[in-house]
């Protein structure tokens, strides 16, 4: 049983959850890349959905399948989004963003009315905090952002460093922050959303719903307590 499988089977369960004339969106990586591809074979037996992407990779794989995707700027509201993480903990908060996509992922997350991470287990962890937290930065505001985070105590280092930085799909720039042992989200969370220039970030702390974790070929799910 790879990495792989336990990604692939967190997805088809998830995909479970996605019903006729919902709205779905559809996250980034490489676990989102199986829920895509097993909503393409459920839309080919019939399931009638619609979706929003948090990426342009992803938006050209569900088209490739046969998903019909619509442009998140002319969408208000989603009815279920699913998408991976780097990490996730028993309280449901998350750590996204190695895929460089997580400010999209935190606005369509923002208008779903669920979100269903899936993950193997290697992202699962006792408390988030190693993986590197990623900053999207508008160009303009680098050198600023940048010093601030450092204020923050982070190790800060530029996405594909300086002489090609990393774009992401709207052109800015990816700051990867290390915190370590993350000892108050919220404030980091705060402090983080209110950087000037700071445009987003991949701490997820209210969006999860429920997590959907394969390990070893065994499929867990944890719920949010309503
Ligand atoms: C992209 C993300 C991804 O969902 C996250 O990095 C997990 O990716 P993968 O499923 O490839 O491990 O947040 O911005």
């Amino acid at each position: 049983m790879t990495a792989d499988d336990d990604k692939r089977a967190a997805a088809h369960a998830a995909a479970e959850d996605v019903a006729d004339g919902m709205l779905v969106g559809l996250g980034t990586g490489s676990t989102a890349a199986f829920l895509i591809a097993r909503l393409g074979e459920r839309v080919r037996s019939g399931l009638k959905i619609r979706a929003v992407a948090t990426s342009q990779r992803s938006a050209d794989l569900a088209r490739e399948v046969g998903i019909k995707v619509l442009d998140f700027a002319d969408v208000a509201a989603v009815d279920l989004v699913i998408d991976g993480a780097d990490e996730i903990d028993d309280r449901l908060y998350a750590i996204k963003g190695a895929g460089g996509a997580m400010l999209r992922e935190k606005i369509v997350a923002a208008s779903a009315a669920r979100m269903i991470v899936i993950a193997d287990g290697s992202k699962r962890v006792d408390r988030i905090g190693a993986a590197k937290l990623p900053v999207e930065v508008l160009p303009f505001a680098y050198r600023f952002v940048r010093r601030m985070l450092g204020n923050l105590g982070a190790e800060v280092v530029l996405r594909g460093g300086a002489e090609l930085p990393y774009r992401t799909d709207q052109g800015n720039l990816v700051l990867d922050c290390h915190f370590g042992a993350i000892a108050d989200p919220q404030a980091l969370d705060a402090a983080l959303s209110a950087i000037p220039g700071g445009l987003g970030h991949g701490l997820f702390l209210r969006e999860v719903g429920s997590a959907i974790i394969a390990e070893h070929g065994q499929v867990t799910r944890v719920d949010r307590p309503v």
